[in-house]
């Protein structure tokens, strides 16, 4: 399980993907909305500085940064046809955008800005725990003092196991996702059952926690698909 090996699917069939998000099978619509409503608190509007990690096309953050503009945008993705999206669907930023080919760790581990905002939508999952962690390691390393770290993605529930997860999660898919074409469905089926390791949440706080980082809130949850906040302190 390597950072990039889930990469392949989201260059070859990121129009499944697409779809998947569109149907709002997992739930992208609420979880913005709840990360729309958190950017709108902060106090540092056009003056913010956003790194988002597994940016893909970027379509469901887009319209939380048009409401709250920040003053940098950067996104990171190894999905060439997911960044060349993300150009039209940022478009209406008028702050400077860069998008970046390239592994999302690496490119953590190796910045030398600081962020006030580090965002990251349904990509975590598919790193090993040791690269979570040094994910959070990271990101505690480049983030200003009222930076948060803010992830959008799915979770294990406390004391299920990997096994059990993907079983309920398969289930799931095969049930209600009835909007995508069986054939397309069976690739995400097995796209899922290759390459995704959600954490339970405690472990993702331990992690946050040994960063600096020891504050954290769900700020909205269906059935796994999470969005949660992590900050030094209380944030909002
Ligand atoms: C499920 S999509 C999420 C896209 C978008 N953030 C969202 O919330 O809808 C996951 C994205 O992470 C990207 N990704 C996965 N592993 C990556 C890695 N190691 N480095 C950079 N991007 C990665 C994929 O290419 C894909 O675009």
């Amino acid at each position: 399980m390597a950072t990039s090996e889930s990469a392949p699917f989201f260059e070859h069939t990121w129009s499944v993907y697409d779809l998947i998000s569109e149907q709002n099978y997992m739930f992208h619509r609420e979880l913005y909305a709840k990360v729309a409503q958190l950017l709108k608190q902060r106090k540092d509007c056009n003056k913010y500085r956003l790194l988002d990690l597994g940016c893909g096309n970027a379509r469901f953050l887009a319209p939380s940064l048009v409401l709250s503009p920040p003053a940098q945008y950067q996104g990171v993705d190894l999905s060439g046809n997911a960044l060349r999206e993300a150009q039209t669907y940022l478009a209406e930023l008028s702050c400077p955008v860069e998008l970046t080919h390239r592994d999302l760790l690496e490119t953590l581990e190796t910045s030398v800005r600081r962020w006030d905002v580090i965002f990251t939508g349904f990509a975590l999952h598919h790193l090993s725990r040791d690269q979570k962690a040094r994910l959070f390691g990271a990101a505690g390393q480049c983030l200003s003092d009222n930076g948060w770290l803010l992830m959008v993605d799915v979770v294990r529930e406390e004391n299920q196991s990997r096994e059990e997860y993907l079983q309920e999660y398969l289930r799931d898919m095969r049930g209600r996702w009835t909007g995508i074409p069986p054939e397309q469905l069976e690739l995400a089926c097995e796209h899922v059952a290759a390459n995704d390791y959600p954490e339970q949440l405690p472990a993702l706080q331990e992690m946050a926690k040994a960063s600096g980082l020891n504050n954290s809130c769900v700020i909205g949850k269906f059935g796994h698909h999470h969005a949660v906040l992590f900050s030094r302190g209380v944030a909002p």
